[in-house]
């Protein structure tokens, strides 16, 4: 806790997955290089392909949403890769270097911009906030993963 409470001190660690588009593009090399030209850290990493069940549970706060089931057959649809990563105001940060869900709507120079397909094959992950960020990390990584 900050030792003034009142002030919300936003968190130094964001959770990233480079999406199964991506990866099957051959996108992982250059979207790994704009994280790390953007400054960040990468605390833990790995290569992995979720299972339906997997995905589902990781995307479970959509479970209401019309494209939820799209989401999960897409995103167990090929190996991604997951990382931690670390800067100063991480999750704000990682937002906006990926950009708008939906490409279309994302920023020029944005990881989404330059290598996302459409709003639902949107070539990368990025938490929307810092307890996602904690509970997304921890659903693929332990404490002797992280460095
Ligand atoms: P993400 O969680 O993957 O970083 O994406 P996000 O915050 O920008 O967007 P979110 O609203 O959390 O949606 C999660 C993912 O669901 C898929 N989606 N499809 N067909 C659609 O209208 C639609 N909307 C969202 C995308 O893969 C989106 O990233
Ligand atoms: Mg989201």
């Amino acid at each position: 806790m900050h030792p003034n409470s009142n002030i919300q001190m936003s968190g130094k660690y964001t959770f990233t997955m480079i999406k199964p588009d991506a990866v099957r593009a051959g996108n992982i090399g250059n979207i790994l290089a704009m994280i790390n030209n953007a400054g960040f850290r990468i605390v833990a990493m790995k290569y992995t392909k979720l299972s339906k069940e997997q995905a589902g549970k990781f995307y479970e706060i959509h479970a209401a949403r019309p494209f939820y089931g799209e989401l999960v057959d897409f995103m167990s649809s090929g190996p991604i890769v997951a990382a931690i990563l670390e800067k100063d105001n991480a999750v704000a940060d990682f937002r906006t270097l990926i950009g708008a869900t939906n490409p279309a709507d994302a920023a020029e120079g944005t990881i989404r911009k330059l290598y996302a397909a459409n709003v639902g094959e949107n070539a990368v992950h990025g938490s929307d906030s810092d307890d996602n960020a904690a509970i997304e990390g921890n659903f693929f990584f332990s404490g002797l993963e992280r460095f």
